[in-house]
């Protein structure tokens, strides 16, 4: 990719939007410290003693628990010097408030001083909104947005902390073990809510094939498409950095070398492996907020249908590839860098571009065995009103490279079904 011409930057100016160049502003983190290897459960009680836990609450579901995995972990605590002060199982594939106010509560009366999550995105959610609960108290509502935790100097100041939290996925997808977020269910409303602050970024993530090794293949692979989701996405948002895209295209590297291998062949532990580490790489992108309409569509479909929500990205990026890339050259550009890294055509004009992308993501997705409409998870066609009413009021839509109006959102749910 060139530097922009005259007539890319005007049309850049013309949608207030900046999609190369220097930026006018970003800010770009990745705080957590990152262990990966092998057998690193065992020795998960030395690494977390060095972020200050004693009296540790483990956080998982019943699923994982029956793996064995916790048994391990346990025992790795316990090798490291630490306790075990309480395992709360109680998890949900889709957590919601009910679920974080009983796992701080218990987490409490455990006495303990620390979480090690040990779970998919939803484990983990649930323990760093259980955390905020923990150390503040309050309803897990009460914490709804970015950057709402207690400050020093009225606010202005420094955050105050959290107990230590330590995240031992055990899927290789939403990156929530190195991210600040925390997106939970609210059950009555049928919305997905999030909570994100610094402090929410966990100590510690622990990558190690092990933690995958017994993971189902339709679930590897729905959720190594929400990485690939979030590599894409932020790569072309409209928030993307400098910082983020280095992320987000080493990112798509490991998914086009592993993805496939990690979820056919499962005994492979350095597909597995280096899956666990595209998804931290992909999710990189999102400390800036570049994200995108994705997931703005698959939101919705999770709260009011419990599509699951890398099966919801996988049957909508496609759809939001081919929608973006049509929405000028500047944004066009940024999909021909990623055609590029996948061996794609970059010629032609940006529909083209975005047509070869989205057609090569079909291919990954009808390979994979997920499925490819909404129709066929539950959604009914005479749910995209309300459909459309949540994807307009999501977070992710205003740092979509083009905006869509409302009609752009239904006739993409009418596609995706
Ligand atoms: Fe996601």
């Amino acid at each position: 990719m060139g530097a922009p011409t005259d007539e890319e930057d005007a049309i850049g100016d013309l949608h207030g939007r900046q999609m190369s160049g220097f930026k006018d502003f970003y800010q770009f983190l990745a705080p957590t410290r990152v262990v990966a290897g092998r057998g690193l459960i065992e020795g998960v009680g030395f690494e977390f003693a060095k972020e200050g836990a004693k009296r540790v609450a483990i956080v998982t579901d019943e699923v994982i628990r029956g793996t064995g995995l916790i048994d391990a972990v346990v025992a790795g605590v316990e090798d490291g010097g630490l306790e075990v002060a309480t395992i709360f199982d109680g998890v949900p594939p889709d957590s919601d408030s009910a679920v974080v106010v009983n796992a701080a509560g218990q987490a409490q009366a455990a006495e303990a001083d620390a979480f090690l999550a040990v779970g998919g995105g939803s484990v983990m959610d649930t323990a760093k909104l259980a955390n905020v609960i923990f150390t503040h108290g309050g309803e897990p509502r009460e914490w709804e947005g970015y950057y709402g935790l207690p400050r020093a100097d009225d606010g202005l100041g420094r955050p105050f902390g959290l107990a230590p939290l330590a995240c031992v996925p055990t899927t290789a997808g939403t990156g929530s073990e190195v991210s600040f977020a925390a997106v939970i269910k609210d059950r009555e409303e049928h919305i997905k809510f999030q909570v994100a602050d610094f402090p929410m970024y966990p100590r510690l993530a622990i990558l190690d094939p092990e933690s995958t090794r017994t993971l189902p293949p339709h679930i590897a692979a729905a959720t190594g498409m929400d990485a690939m989701t979030h590599a894409i996405e932020g790569y072309v948002s409209r928030e993307w950095t400098a910082h983020g895209d280095a992320y987000a295209l080493q990112a798509l590297r490991l998914i086009r070398d592993n993805l496939e291998r990690a979820v056919q062949t499962p005994e492979d532990d350095d597909a597995r492996g280096n899956m666990l580490i595209a998804a931290n790489l992909a999710i990189m992108p999102t400390s800036s907020g570049a994200i995108g309409i994705a997931h703005s569509l698959s939101h919705p479909a999770g709260a009011h249908f419990d599509v699951p929500h890398g099966v919801a990205n996988a049957i909508n990026l496609p759809w939001v590839i081919e929608f973006n890339s049509a929405g000028g050259e500047d944004i066009a550009d940024r999909y021909r860098d990623i055609n590029d890294l996948l061996g794609l055509e970059v010629g032609g004009d940006g529909p083209a571009v975005g047509h070869e992308l989205a057609e090569c993501v079909r291919g990954v997705v009808s390979r994979l065995g997920l499925p490819t409409r909404l129709s066929e998870v539950g959604v009914p066609e005479s749910a995209i009103p309300v459909l459309v009413d949540g994807a307009m009021g999501d977070g992710c839509t205003l740092v979509n490279p083009r905006e869509p109006t409302e009609d752009e959102f239904a006739a993409l749910y009418a596609k995706a079904l």
